[in-house]
């Protein structure tokens, strides 16, 4: 036989060799959950081995991030005080906008800060943006993305990541950067960024569930390809720096077709429930953690993917360095 593809795969030497898809481990970004308090480090039972910080209590293990070789983190902030326009998302004093401030005055630019610009975790019915009855006002909306992510700026992010999916945000984010003097600040749009079931935990560690309704009229619809398509080339030509595709794991056809339709760099966040399904397969005995893990983060790199968000960032990273990915 002159073709035997098994010769490739006789030994990890050559096996790495052959290798298609590695890994940067300094592609990986860590989400971290702020809370208003003090003295705070609430674990979250739907997210085993993460937890709600309050700003006092977070470099501390920010501290243990960076040993274990995550510089980049992504923040999500639950205010103590929700009201229909979300304004603790914007506010000097607000909860994301204080950790901003603490974490880099910690830790500058050992540091890579991201903020997830949304309102439903400050918002007192939970949804992504500004009501008008019971539908999400879009351009109303507008205005006030773009109050958080100069807020978040004017803090001292490196990045803002809107993933509210109103219309038009991005140029109206790019351009209140712009006119304030920051045209260097990245935009990470959650471009493709379907209404899903896989969010669940993630609403129970942000506290964001909806209290009415759901998010089908702004998040999209799952069964949709090519409207991702449109989302992805929309949010490039409206100024988006990096696109990303979320959740990650049900939509690796989309992360490929992202990967083929942009030359901008392809995120892809793996959700809650992506990580939550995992945890509880291996609590069961049903699958062994670590090589899921494993298995799944290669597969969305494979995909096209070159940025991940993941709560499993820290031991991704590890397995990184040990050859397992
Ligand atoms: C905010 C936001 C959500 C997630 C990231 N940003 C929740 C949602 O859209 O309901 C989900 C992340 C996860 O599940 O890990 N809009």
């Amino acid at each position: 036989m002159i073709s035997r593809p098994r010769r490739l795969r006789a030994n990890e030497h050559i096996r790495s060799l052959a290798r298609e898809t590695v890994i940067a481990k300094d592609s990986v970004i860590l989400p971290i959950f702020l809370k208003d308090g003090m003295q705070l480090k609430h674990p979250l039972s739907a997210l085993d081995g993460h937890y709600q910080y309050s700003v006092d209590t977070v470099c501390q293990d920010i501290e243990g991030f960076l040993n274990a070789g995550v510089k980049k983190f992504i923040l999500f902030g639950i205010p103590e005080k929700k009201d229909s326009f979300g304004s603790q998302a914007y506010a000097e004093e607000g909860i994301v906008n204080r950790g901003i401030r603490e974490i880099k005055k910690q830790f500058g630019n050992d540091i890579y800060l991201i903020s997830d610009v949304c309102m439903c975790e400050y918002t007192s019915h939970g949804h992504c943006g500004i009501l008008e009855g019971e539908m999400v006002d879009n351009d109303k909306t507008l205005n006030y993305l773009q109050k958080i992510a100069l807020s978040n700026v004017e803090a001292g992010i490196d990045m803002v990541a809107p993933s509210d999916m109103m219309d038009g945000r991005v140029s109206a984010i790019r351009s209140t950067l712009e006119e304030n003097g920051y045209c260097h600040t990245p935009i990470m749009s959650y471009s493709a960024k379907y209404a899903s079931g896989f969010y669940n935990p993630f609403r129970e560690a942000a506290e964001s569930a909806p209290s009415f309704g759901d998010r089908k009229t702004y998040q999209m619809d799952y069964h949709n390809t090519k409207e991702a398509i449109k989302e992805l080339i929309q949010d490039e030509r409206e100024g988006a720096d990096i696109l990303m595709v979320k959740p990650a794991l049900s939509y690796l056809d989309i992360i490929a077709k992202a990967r083929e339709n942009s030359h901008l760099p392809i995120a892809a966040y793996s959700v809650s429930g992506e990580y939550a399904m995992i945890k509880a397969a291996a609590r069961m005995g049903y699958v062994d953690e670590y090589k899921m893990m494993c298995e799944t983060t290669t597969s969305i790199y494979r995909a096209g993917a070159s940025i991940l968000i993941s709560y499993y960032a820290t031991d991704i990273v590890k397995a990184i360095e040990k050859g397992d990915i």
